[in-house]
Formats: structure tokens, C-alpha cells, sequence
């Protein structure tokens, strides 16, 4: 199936360090479709980002944000998760852990920055986004696109109108971006997962996780999918401002290296094992958002300190497949070349 005249390698969209317009920007002008992670982004940044990706490139790219959850604070949860941190703190120079301000940012104001950004492609994790706010944005001209981590996901997202599902599967790098049962639960591989969504939805189907160099692309294909969403493998490309540290634990990490891990989100996120994620390993946690906000003092302490540690080193199964992938071009043209027209 047709992915709407947009080009079949995508780069997953990549929430922090990765959330830049040079690295989206080089995607798309290099032959691919960029996507920027904006779920952590203030609205006026996301404008501001999208303007700095058109003065660019006027090639199309997407915008992908984290539908709105539903989730209780858990004070007393949270305060034994920062006393957990306060060790780390202290080895890192910073004062105590306190509890956030702020722990995410006001989704509908998010979502009203995307639409005056004008992508050609507005898109969702962790959740449905729902039958009319799906119309109200394909009213507008943009293509809606959900992300499943199983099929009953899957028809979920394409009962509420979508233009196409992204199937996640259990190699991919960053959150799990399931919605229904627990997120431990569906731990279901791309190999897998793929050709269930195809042969259970009749809209395009990308495939993610575990894809980093052309014979994945080629296998995606042969499973059916419509286009392949890339992620880890952009980390390591020239134009992805990643601190020094995180770049150099990526280089370093083997494939039994990759764990999956609630440790700094309080939601399961495949990424590269450090302390952080073996010491707190099967410790009840507050749910996500709450250790999100809480440890991201100590994260970005740790990107600026050099302290892989203490950073979520988030990447996925097939990280040492492609260490080396040079520019953004270069990467979209080397996966392009598993790709049958
Ligand atoms: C650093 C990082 C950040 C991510 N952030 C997001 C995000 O903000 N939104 C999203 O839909 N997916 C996010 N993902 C998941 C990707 O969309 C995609 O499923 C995954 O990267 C594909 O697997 P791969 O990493 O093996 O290529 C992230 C992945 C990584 C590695």
C-alpha cells in the first residue's frame, strides 16, 4: 500500500536529546521522512523547531506526540523514588531531588503547536487519539498515523480513523508505545508483529524496531510493510546533537546489552543497561510521568557531566548493526538500497 506519496524509510520520531530540527530536517532532504519527537517540547518550541526545519529543507516531515494518559500521583511512591536518586545526586554534585513542578506538558496546547506547524504528518504514541480528533485533523489536511504494539491495537487505532499504524515491536529502542493491557505485556517482536497488523488492517502498515541497515528494510518489505520507521540507527548519524557520553555508550554497547527498563519513566523503554537501570531493577515505581520529571534533573546533569551512568541510554536490539552510519543522507540511501520499488 501506498504511504500517501511520502518516501518508505522514515526516521522514528525521538523525544529529547534526538528532538532536533537539523537531524529531521537532513532526513527528509536526504531522501527520507523525518519525524521530530516533540512530547516533551513546550508548544512555543515545537513552533519554533518546525520553523527551523522549513528554513531547511521544504521537504515534508512529521510531528509525533504522546497521547494524554491517565494517571494518579503517587506522593509516597514518588518520595522513594527520589531517595533513590539522592545517592546519584550527591555523586554528581547536585542538591536533593525535590519533587517536579511540572510533570508534563498541557497535550491540547501541544497538539494546537502541531497543527500551526503544519506537518504532512501528525502522529501518536501510547494511546488513541480518538475518532474526532482523527477527522477534525485529516479535515485539516494532515495524515494521522497511530502506533501499535499488537493487533488489538491496531484495529483500535484504525476504527478511529488513521491513515496508518506504525507496528512497534519488542527490538525497538525508547517507551513502549502500547495502550491496551500492561505495557510488559505485549512484548511482541517486529518479525512477528508485522505481518499480524498487515493481514488484520486494510490501511498501510511502517514497521519499527530492530531495523538499522538494508536487510532489514528488506524483510519489513517482505512482511508487508508499507515503509519502515527507523530509529537507533539515526542516533549515530552526524547531525544528531547526542551528548558526548550517550554516543559514546551506544558505541560501546554490545546486543546483550539492551534491557527493558522502568527505571527512569516509571513506563517500559528499551535502552542500554547502566547503574541506573540494574539498581533499580524490579523496585515498584510511581507511575509514568512521575519518575519521568523526577529524574531529569539527574539525566541532563549526567549528559552535561558525562556520566552514561546516570543518562537513559535509550536505543534498541540492533544498535551494534550500524555504528558507524555517517550523515542522515548517507543512512537514508544505505537503508533505501533494501527497499523494492
Ligand atoms: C531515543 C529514542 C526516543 C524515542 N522517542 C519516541 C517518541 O518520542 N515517540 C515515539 O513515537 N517513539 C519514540 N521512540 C520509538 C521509535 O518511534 C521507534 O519505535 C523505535 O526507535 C524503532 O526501533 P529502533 O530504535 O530499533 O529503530 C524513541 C526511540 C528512541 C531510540
Amino acid at each position: 500500500m501506498s504511504l500517501f506519496n511520502l518516501p518508505p524509510i522514515w526516521m522514528a520520531p525521538m523525544a529529547g536529546e534526538a528532538s532536533s530540527a537539523a537531524l529531521v530536517a537532513a532526513v527528509s532532504a536526504g531522501g527520507g521522512f523525518g519525524q521530530l519527537g516533540a512530547a516533551y517540547l513546550a508548544p512555543a518550541r515545537i513552533v519554533e523547531i518546525a520553523a527551523d526545519i522549513r528554513a531547511r529543507t521544504d521537504q515534508p516531515f512529521g510531528i509525533n506526540l504522546f497521547c494524554p494518559q491517565p494517571w494518579l500521583r503517587d506522593d509516597t511512591a514518588l518520595d522513594a523514588y527520589l531517595a533513590r536518586l539522592a545517592a546519584w545526586h550527591t555523586e554528581l554534585g547536585l542538591p536533593a531531588p525535590t519533587r517536579p513542578e511540572r510533570y508534563e506538558e498541557d497535550f491540547d496546547a501541544q497538539l494546537e503547536a502541531a497543527i500551526a506547524a503544519r506537518p504532512a504528518v501528525i502522529s501518536f504514541v501510547m494511546g488513541d487519539p480518538g475518532v474526532a480528533r482523527v477527522a477534525a485533523l485529516k479535515a485539516q489536511g494532515f495524515k494521522v498515523i497511530g502506533t501499535a504494539t499488537q493487533v488489538g491495537e491496531g484495529r483500535v487505532l484504525q476504527a478511529s480513523g488513521v491513515d496508518a499504524v506504525v507496528a512497534q515491536g519488542y527490538e525497538a529502542g525508547g517507551h513502549r508505545g502500547g495502550f491496551l493491557g500492561r505495557a510488559e505485556g505485549a512484548l511482541i517482536g517486529t518479525m512477528a508483529l508485522v505481518p499480524q497488523l498487515v493481514d488484520a488492517l486494510d490501511i498501510p502498515v511502517l514497521a519499527a524496531g530492530g531495523i538499522a541497515d538494508a536487510r532489514g528494510v528488506a524483510a519489513a518489505q517482505a512482511l508487508g510493510a508499507s515503509g519502515v520507521t527507523v530509529g537507533t540507527a539515526f542516533l549515530l548519524v552526524d547531525e544528531c546533537p547526542l551528548s558526548p557520553a550517550y554516543r559514546a555508550a551506544l558505541l560501546a554497547a554490545t546486543d546483550a546489552d539492551s534491557t527493558l527498563t522502568q527505571a527512569f519513566s516509571g513506563r517500559f523503554a528499551r535502552g542500554v543497561a547502566n547503574r541506573v537501570t540494574r539498581e533499580l531493577e524490579g523496585v515498584a515505581l510511581p507511575a509514568f510521568p512521575q519518575p519521568n520529571a523526577a529524574s531529569r534533573p539527574l539525566r541532563q546533569a549526567a549528559a552535561k557531566a558525562g556520566q552514561a551512568d546516570f543518562i537513559s541510554l535509550w536505543a534498541g536490539q540492533a544498535l551494534p548493526l550500524n555504528r558507524a552510519p555517517g550523515t542522515a543522507a548517507q543512512l537514508v540511501a544505505a537503508l533505501s538500497k533494501g527497499w523494492r520499488a
